[in-house]
């Protein structure tokens, strides 16, 4: 084989992230080689996302782009993975006289063969989604690094009214744990110290029985050196039994992104959540109970159908209430199949904008508040390397997942635990005085009462 270099540019979630890697460590089994520079490749590959019209809309660009590459000199095999694969399937290849292949996040096994294919001049598109494909035996490719994903469930049963995910995903299917522990052994042999396990739902995680904190507490005894971390909890099955996974290993972080779209019942119930603002915040105080210290971070949609200047002051309640530390924050976007997309999208845009921006400001002010409340605290900081701004400073993330910056110190790698004195804080970062390197600790930091 002599095209046998591949680029992957990789748009949306998380899972997209992993399953990147999935895709490389498929493609590297065959022979192929990854580049990091688009001109040098032979196939260039796009994982896509579809969450939203705008991602939708920044893909489109970027393959015209890719046209002008492949048009102008390197002939390249274009292929689009993900969930703008499964949704659009061959009007891909229609519309746009430059993708070769079209696959959808279940038939990845396929990829080489496809590629072979296009190589010979024949499109090719597989778009089947699977009740049962984890590819838990495949290796994924990863760069040497402190920090992994972990894809432990793929696909979405919720059906959350606006949400394409469980079209472009399919049936929620979990992985084996023995694979997935074995998957930690493998990378706290090559020194990493942060696990992230993914899926659109990990709370129904479910195998043969073992539910989701079973796989948490089995994830931690692999190597309490390794942080464990987690995303997306649904909070209809934030179980009393997970709560306490969390608070009684010392290396789970204690944060849980909890995502709560809206802070009105009424609109809640339109998206299908099948929660009532009562029993969110009631959750809230429970893990708070079980997990002291535990931190939390929400998506927030902005201009749902229907959605009234009341419905989004009770959003910008829960914010208060609640105090995240963290919120990803969107404007409703109406994907094609969707329940909600039959809805009238009645709420203009310039009403969106303005209860989106007013929901930004609120979570900035809170985050800021926060942030400025642990000075003079001391945390535990995983260092990761320099800071973005000057190689004078190194930076690390907390248990709450805070970016700390503080002054390079003498023996301090990348890898290491130390423990700062915090500073000073803005929103989105704190600054912190190195007081000296550590290891996490071995005991929980939760109460089991
Ligand atoms: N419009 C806007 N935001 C959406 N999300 C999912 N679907 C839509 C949509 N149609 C947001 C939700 C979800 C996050 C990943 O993306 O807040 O939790
Ligand atoms: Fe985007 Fe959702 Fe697909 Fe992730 S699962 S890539 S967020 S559409």
């Amino acid at each position: 084989m002599n095209k046998n270099k591949v680029y992957i540019e990789t748009y949306g979630c998380q899972m997209n992230v992993a399953d990147s890697e999935l895709v490389m460590g498929i493609l590297s089994r065959q022979g192929y080689e990854l580049t990091k520079e688009i001109d040098e490749a032979d196939v260039i590959l796009i994982n896509t996302c579809s969450v939203r019209d705008n991602a939708e809309q920044r893909i489109f660009g970027r393959l015209g782009n890719i046209k002008k590459i492949k048009d102008s000199h390197s002939g390249a095999v274009v292929g689009i993975l993900g969930c703008m694969a499964e949704r659009l399937r061959d009007d891909l290849i229609k519309n746009k006289n430059l993708v070769d292949i079209v696959v959808g996040p279940d038939e990845y096994r396929r990829l080489p063969s496809f590629i072979e294919s296009a190589i010979g001049g024949v499109k090719g598109i597989g778009v089947k989604l699977s009740r049962t494909e984890t590819y838990e035996d495949i290796e994924p490719y990863r760069e040497e690094g402190l920090s992994a994903w972990i894809s432990v469930m793929r696909g979405c049963d919720k059906f959350c009214a606006y949400c394409v995910v469980p079209f472009t995903r399919g049936r929620e299917r979990s992985r084996s744990l023995d694979s997935i522990v074995s998957e930690i052994e493998k990378l706290s042999v090559r020194g990493f110290r942060e696990v992230t396990l993914l899926g659109q739902n990990v709370n129904s995680y479910n195998y043969e029985g073992k539910d989701f904190a079973d796989l948490l507490n089995a994830a931690a005894k692999v190597d309490r050196q390794i942080r464990i971390r987690f995303t997306t909890s649904h909070p209809q099955d934030l179980s009393a039994k997970l709560l306490y996974a969390i608070a009684e290993n010392p290396n789970v972080c204690n944060y849980i992104h909890l995502p709560v779209q809206s802070g009105s019942n009424r609109i809640l119930r339109l998206m299908n959540r099948n929660y009532t603002i009562e029993h969110y915040l009631e959750l809230i105080e429970k893990a708070r109970k079980i997990i002291p210290g535990v931190s939390f971070s929400t998506d927030i949609i902005a201009g749902y159908p229907t959605e009234t200047e009341e419905d989004h002051q009770a959003t910008l309640d829960v914010l208060k209430r609640v105090e995240y530390d963290g919120a990803y924050m969107f404007k409703y976007s109406p994907r094609e199949g969707t329940k909600a997309y039959k809805m009238e999208d009645d709420v203009p845009n310039e009403i969106k904008t303005r209860r989106l921006n007013e929901i930004i400001a609120l979570q900035q002010s809170i985050s800021l508040k926060k942030n400025q409340a642990l000075i003079g605290t001391e945390d535990v900081v995983l260092v990761e390397g320099f800071s973005k701004k000057s190689e004078n400073y190194l930076a690390g993330k907390t248990d709450a997942n805070k970016v700390v910056v503080f002054p390079k110190s003498e023996g301090v790698v990348p890898g290491d635990y130390v423990n700062v004195k915090i500073t000073g804080a803005t929103s989105a970062t704190l600054f912190g005085e190195f007081l000296g390197k550590t290891v996490l600790n071995e005991f929980a930091d939760g109460i089991s009462a």
